[in-house]
């Protein structure tokens, strides 16, 4: 995962294990106060253990980082603590692994924070999960046209969280009237951005469906699998920081605990007297993601690409092929050597499968004239190489696939 971030240019960043209560109390809702182990130290100070990192990492960003370039991506890999009843996958110490991207809110650089979502996991070798995409700006505005003013709307954002849509009922009947909460808990129905009929007095739904669009659009750019990814507009996040775009990625094999990931976009300069700045983020439990891994009994390390197939095509290219794949080795190069002597087609087939760059075939002809076919597996050029040419033959052809 560490190997992933680096990729999408994401700088790892740790903060200490505890923090000022009030860093938390501030804008992550009253609720977090019962989920927080909180204590004074000996001079009086309340502090807490950190039941998360995003207002952390943005205290340390407004401290110190300000004046970096931007857009300024960050990562972080600790343990977080939260005062939850424990049960399978919930645990009251677990390891947050996640990140910030800071100064960049366009539907391009969300989308590919998706796509980092995604690939984190794709990495891991997990092979079923599930993407929702919604945005909170379409609770919120249709809460506001259906008469809930947003001070009043944080309770029920916390029901919808919950899933909890029978107390969900229950408080908006007795305060808009039944009419008015089956239309909105009609939305919980809905499975595309298509079928959402936007009232006209809510002007925010709109605005929020088409920003949505853009960074599905981006998001398939990015190849991401569509079978992996739905428009969920009922996500409400626990924590009381997002505005926007916000996600969630399940793994529909776990129980009850099923959330990997969760994310979106938030404001947190409020808290520390800063003007607002683009924030978005995600992180994920990584205690979880291990038990998903487990269950799924997929726990296999992600494949490398392999550089070169040596194979021995009769019983005379065996002892070849074993120098060859020796040389190769020597210099460093992922080789899967390949004895077994069932005929090129079954090995070409073979490295093929491996996604090998080039492949090298030694048969009884290619061992009677000392020269064995060398293949080029993404150009396709093949040529005749004297074995101890094989090394200077094969050099810039791996160059040529790392660029
Ligand atoms: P969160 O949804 O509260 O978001 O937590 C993120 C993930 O941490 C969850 O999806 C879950 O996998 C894992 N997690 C939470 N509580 C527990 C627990 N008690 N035991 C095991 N795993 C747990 C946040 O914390 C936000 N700071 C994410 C974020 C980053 N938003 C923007 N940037």
């Amino acid at each position: 995962m560490r190997r992933v971030f680096h990729a999408f240019n994401y700088r790892e960043v740790a903060t200490p294990t505890f923090e000022e209560l009030d860093l938390f109390l501030a804008k992550s809702g009253p609720g977090i106060r019962d989920e927080i182990y909180d204590f004074k130290d000996k001079s009086g100070r309340d502090l807490c253990l950190r039941p998360e990192l995003t207002a952390p990492v943005m205290r340390y960003y407004f401290a110190s980082l300000k004046s970096e370039p931007k857009p300024l991506k960050l990562f972080y890999f600790g343990p977080c603590y939260r005062y939850d009843r424990p049960q399978a996958g919930r645990y009251r110490e677990f390891w947050q692994m996640g990140c910030e991207l800071v100064g960049d809110g366009s539907s391009e650089a969300l989308a590919e924070l998706l796509q980092l979502a995604l690939r984190l996991f794709e990495e891991a070798g997990l092979q079923r999960f599930v993407l929702r995409v919604g945005h909170l700006e379409i609770l919120r505005s249709l809460l506001e046209s259906l008469g809930v003013p947003r001070p009043d709307q944080p309770p029920l954002m916390r029901l919808i969280d919950k899933k909890d849509l029978a107390g969900l009922r229950q408080a908006l009947d007795g305060r808009i009237g039944a009419a008015r909460s089956a239309e909105f808990l009609a939305y919980f129905d809905l499975d595309s951005l298509e079928a959402i009929r936007v009232p006209p007095d809510a002007p925010g739904v709109a605005a929020a469906i088409s920003k949505l669009q853009a960074v599905l659009a981006r998001l398939t750019g990015f190849g991401a699998d569509p079978k992996t990814i739905r428009f969920d507009p009922t996500i409400a996040r626990g924590l009381e920081y997002y505005s926007g775009l916000v996600f969630e990625l399940d793994a529909p094999d776990l129980g009850a605990e099923k959330q990997l990931l969760g994310g979106g976009e938030y404001d947190l300069s409020g808290v520390f007297g800063e003007r607002p700045v683009a924030a978005v983020g995600f992180a994920l439990g990584f205690d979880r993601t291990l038990v998903a891994l487990q269950k799924g009994a997929s726990f296999a390390p992600a494949a490398e690409p392999v550089d070169v197939v040596v194979a021995a095509l009769s019983e005379s290219g065996i002892p070849v092929a074993q120098q060859i794949g020796n040389a190769l080795r020597e210099r460093d190069l992922r080789v899967e050597l390949d004895l077994s002597a069932r005929g090129a087609k079954k090995s070409l087939g073979r490295a093929n499968s491996l996604a090998a760059r080039a492949v090298v075939l030694v048969g009884d002809q290619e061992v009677a004239h000392s020269k064995a076919a060398v293949k080029n597996l993404v150009t396709g050029e093949q040529v005749q190489v004297t074995f101890s040419e094989i090394p200077r033959q094969l050099e810039p052809w791996m160059r040529a696939a790392l660029r």
